[in-house]
């Protein structure tokens, strides 16, 4: 077990936020990693659970040494945005370049065990996408500069959060009744809460037998993309009876080989014919890992359900009577 300080990269976001809370409530001594020290609710919200703070923006290249002093476990969960970047802080700037001067820096101030959240099945897809290519990157380098330093290298790979995926599942069917799949939606997924996934990273601290290795993690039900909108409709209830709207894979296809065109001459066209073709592979191929955790996503639902303002519901369902 780990004795020293344990570094958090990207401790606002969905999943590191959730490690930042699950490592304290072990009581273990962190810092958590900010890019913004503009965000008082942030930096409030991490303070409380008792992390200490450090202020690093990778896209600025700042350097990481400082805020690595004394770190015997880095951890990191950090990543581009996706949406609305330019060349410095796009994937290849954050997950792959970013990522690769963390690990780097945590090695040098001396950090005996380096933990980077990956994609799920990204080295089968890297030859397909550059943006499962550009992570892998960071994996494998991270990966050769722990086996030369003598440094414990863990990879925990995520199928996909009780965030982004169903989310939007969630919110589509609740504002117009309507769950948008790829091709016909049958592809096989189980989505994990971040905090179970936070509570497994905690977990390959602690165990030996966990750390060094690499991890798919999941959750603990498999669905359909199509059976995630029908389990949204079912929590929300009547009057929600629900459209699947299938996006042809053609169509996607069309528009990636288009950016791919576009890409010759534009960095944001080749992003976003990384990004759709990251769609269309994910759209098409299952992402079923061994289930890690409790927490079930009908209960993620509900509770997005209950905290709806009364109002939301009745207008929404006046609207649909
Ligand atoms: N989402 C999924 O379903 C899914 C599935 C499989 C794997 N993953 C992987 O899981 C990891 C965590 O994902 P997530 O959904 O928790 O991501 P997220 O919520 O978007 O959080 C990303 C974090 O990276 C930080 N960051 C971005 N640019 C930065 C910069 N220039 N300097 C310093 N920090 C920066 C963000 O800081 P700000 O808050 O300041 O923006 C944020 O804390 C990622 O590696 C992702 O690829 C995600």
């Amino acid at each position: 077990m780990t004795r020293g300080l344990i570094c958090v990269a990207g401790a606002t976001g969905y999943l590191g936020s959730r490690v930042v809370a699950a490592l304290r409530a072990r009581s273990l001594p962190v810092v958590a990693l900010l890019r913004d020290r503009s965000s008082d609710e942030n930096q409030r919200r991490l303070s409380a659970l008792g992390a200490g703070l450090a202020f690093v923006d990778a896209a600025r290249h700042d350097s990481w040494a400082e805020a690595l002093f004394g770190a015997d476990v880095a951890i990191s969960c950090m990543a581009s945005s996706n949406l609305h970047v330019n060349a410095s802080d796009d994937f290849w700037a954050i997950d792959r370049d970013a990522n690769i001067r963390f690990g780097c820096a945590a090695l040098r101030a001396g950090a005996s065990h380096v933990i980077l959240v990956a994609t799920f099945e990204g080295r089968a897809s890297r030859s397909l996408t550059a943006f499962s290519d550009a992570k892998e990157v960071a994996v494998d380098t991270i990966g050769a500069a722990c086996r030369e330093a003598g440094a414990a290298f863990t990879v925990i790979r995520p199928t996909a959060y009780f965030s982004d995926l169903t989310n939007r599942a969630f919110d589509s069917v609740l504002s117009n009744g309507q769950m948008t799949v790829l091709g016909d939606g049958s592809h096989l997924i189980n989505p994990v809460d971040g905090s179970d996934v936070a509570a497994f990273i905690a977990d390959c601290i602690d165990d030996p037998t966990k750390a060094g290795r690499e991890h798919q993690v999941g959750g603990p039900d498999i669905f359909s993309f199509r059976q995630i909108g029908i389990l949204a409709a079912d929590v929300l209830g009547p009057p929600y009876r629900l459209k699947i709207r299938k996006i042809p894979l053609w169509s996607l296809r069309l528009v990636a080989a288009l950016a791919s065109a576009a890409g010759c001459v534009s960095r944001a066209s080749r992003r976003t014919a990384a990004i759709l073709k990251w769609m269309i592979w994910s759209g098409t191929h299952d992402a079923v890992a061994a289930p890690c955790g409790a927490r079930w996503l009908r209960d993620a639902f509900r509770s997005k359900r209950d905290a709806l303002p009364l109002e939301a519901m009745i207008g929404k369902r006046r609207d649909r009577q």
